[in-house]
């Protein structure tokens, strides 16, 4: 099997009412919240986390639509706002190839913004059935919080393999597994149902987020919709990087320190780049994504085997095969 976008075959029409309900959002507010929302929902992404929702939905007896929807776009309107706040912290000029709310109109707006998102994404979560998805939505958010914080605060050096994987399990992985674990919640799945497509969320989210740090690196910059070297310039340690430091800095120290170095003028990175790709660093990445990615598939095998079970698999061959 290769990489497709099938996967969201079984699900269409959902994402097709979540689309509709997305391009609503802000409109009955303050009209920069209602422009602020259409210019981020007016280019629709990947759509992953609600087609996890939906897909996951279908493995309990009671999926009922609209409150899938509800979560749905709930933990959508998670994931943006903290990318809206992420990208001031980053100072980002374009997320996917569009300009970010900060650079658009201001880091002020785009603050304002990010909170308005998120208070609409709780304010979804509240009406949910089940007062465990309603506590699950929250602890996604504090994990995004804990993730960002620390990267933000940590004394700045080259972690190890164990600490870049506790980051992006916070960061990334967490709200994969909230869509997968919520949707099978709602739905009222078997607990040991529930529990295996949590765990497929987050080997998932470990497998995209690794793939996405290798993008940043190798990468085609027009199809990955960011410049390339973007975490190299932001002085962001990623597991290619851990590795090549490894195989080219034994002591972790001159080449760690250019590493995690911000401000980094444009033939440093490139240089860096270099002295990356000359190594198995990049490789190495790949072989541990395909690892998370093959555990994904292996706690699938544990599922009914339904329509849904293969446009997961398809999903995770996604994450780690694709160019964007
Ligand atoms: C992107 O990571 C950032 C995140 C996934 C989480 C950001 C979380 C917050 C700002 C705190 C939570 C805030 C709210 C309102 C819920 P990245 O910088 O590694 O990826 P990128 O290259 O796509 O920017
Ligand atoms: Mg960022």
């Amino acid at each position: 099997m290769t990489a497709s976008i099938g996967f969201r075959g079984p699900v269409s029409d959902q994402l097709g009412d979540l689309e509709r309900r997305l391009a609503r959002v802000g409109q009955d507010a303050h009209p920069v919240f209602g422009e602020a929302a259409a210019h981020l929902f007016g280019t629709p992404g990947k759509l992953l986390r609600p087609t996890l929702v939906f897909l996951s939905g279908r493995f309990g007896p009671n999926g009922d639509e609209r409150v899938l929807v509800d979560l749905a776009e709930s933990l959508e309107l998670v994931h943006t706002a903290s990318l809206v706040h992420d990208d001031i912290i980053d100072g980002a000029a374009l997320r996917r190839n569009i300009a970010t709310v900060n650079s658009k109109w201001s880091d002020d707006v785009a603050l304002i913004v990010g909170d308005y998102l998120f208070a609409k994404a709780y304010a979804l979560a509240a009406v949910l059935p089940k007062p465990e998805v309603i506590a699950l939505v929250a602890r996604t958010v504090f994990a995004l919080c804990d993730g960002e914080l620390a990267e933000i605060t940590e004394e700045k050096r080259m972690p190890t393999e164990r600490e870049y994987l506790e980051r992006i399990e916070l960061k990334t992985a967490s709200l994969y597994a909230a869509c997968c674990q919520g949707a099978a919640l709602l739905a009222d799945a078997d607990p040991e149902v529930v529990a295996r497509l949590g765990a497929f969320g987050t080997d998932f989210g470990l497998a995209f987020q690794i793939t996405d740090d290798v993008l940043d690196l190798v990468g085609d910059a027009e199809s990955f919709g960011k410049h390339l070297g973007q975490d190299l310039e932001q002085g962001m340690p990623t597991l290619p990087i851990i590795y090549a430091v490894d195989e080219l800095d034994g002591d972790r120290g001159e080449l760690s320190r250019r590493f995690i170095a911000r401000d980094k003028g444009v033939g440093e990175i490139l240089s860096l780049i270099d002295a990356v790709r000359s190594t198995n660093g990049v490789g190495r990445a790949q072989r541990r994504a395909v690892e998370f990615r093959d555990r994904a598939l292996e706690t699938l095998r544990g599922l009914p085997a339904i329509p849904e079970r293969e446009a997961l698999a398809e999903i995770a061959y996604f994450a780690t095969d694709r160019a964007r």
